[in-house]
C-alpha cells in the first residue's frame, strides 16, 4: 500500500471543511494511517517547502500556511499519491475539474484547500517531517 501526506491547509480548517476533506479521501478508498492537528511554524514550513524558496510566492506562503492550524494526516492505498491528488484538483481552482476538493472548497492558487505530496520520494521526506514511525498505524 503506498502511503501520501496531506495537508489541510488554514483556508480550509477555518472553514469547518475539514471533515468533509476527510470523508472524501475515505469515501475514495483511501486510509488514514496518522493524523495530528498542528500550526507549522516557519521553520517547519522551510523543510516541508524546501524547493519553494526563493521563488517569488514563498513569503506569501509561509504567512498563509503559518497563519492558523492545519491538519496533517498519512493516508494509504493503492496508488494513493496520485488518486489524492486527483481527488484535489489541480493547484490553481480556477482550473480544477467539477467535483474536486480545490474546486468546491479552494479560493486562489495560494489559499487552495490542500496539500498532497507528489511523489513516492516527497511521500517518504513529508511523511517524515511530521510524524515519527510510532504515529503511523499501518
Ligand atoms: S510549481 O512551480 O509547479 O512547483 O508550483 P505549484 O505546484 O503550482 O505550487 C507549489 C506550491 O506553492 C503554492 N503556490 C503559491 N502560494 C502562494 N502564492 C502563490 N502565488 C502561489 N503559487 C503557488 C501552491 O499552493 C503549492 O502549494 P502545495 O502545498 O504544494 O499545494
Amino acid at each position: 500500500m503506498e502511503k501520501t501526506l496531506v495537508l489541510v491547509k488554514p483556508d480550509a480548517f477555518k472553514a469547518h471543511h475539514t471533515g468533509d476533506i476527510i470523508k472524501i479521501y475515505e469515501q475514495n478508498g483511501l486510509s488514514l494511517l496518522a493524523m495530528r492537528m498542528m500550526k507549522m511554524t516557519p521553520e517547519v514550513a522551510a523543510k516541508h517547502y524546501a524547493e519553494h524558496i526563493g521563488r517569488p510566492y514563498y513569503a506569501e506562503l509561509e504567512t498563509f500556511m503559518t497563519s492558523g492550524p492545519i491538519v496533517a494526516m498519512v493516508l494509504a492505498g493503492e496508488g494513493a499519491i496520485q488518486k489524492v491528488r486527483d481527488l484535489n484538483g489541480k493547484t490553481d481552482p480556477k482550473e480544477a475539474a467539477e467535483g474536486t476538493i480545490r474546486k468546491l472548497y479552494a479560493a486562489s492558487k495560494g489559499e487552495n484547500a490542500v496539500h498532497a505530496s507528489d511523489s513516492p520520494e516527497s511521500a517518504a521526506r513529508e511523511i517524515h517531517i511530521f510524524f515519527n514511525e510510532t504515529e503511523i498505524f499501518d
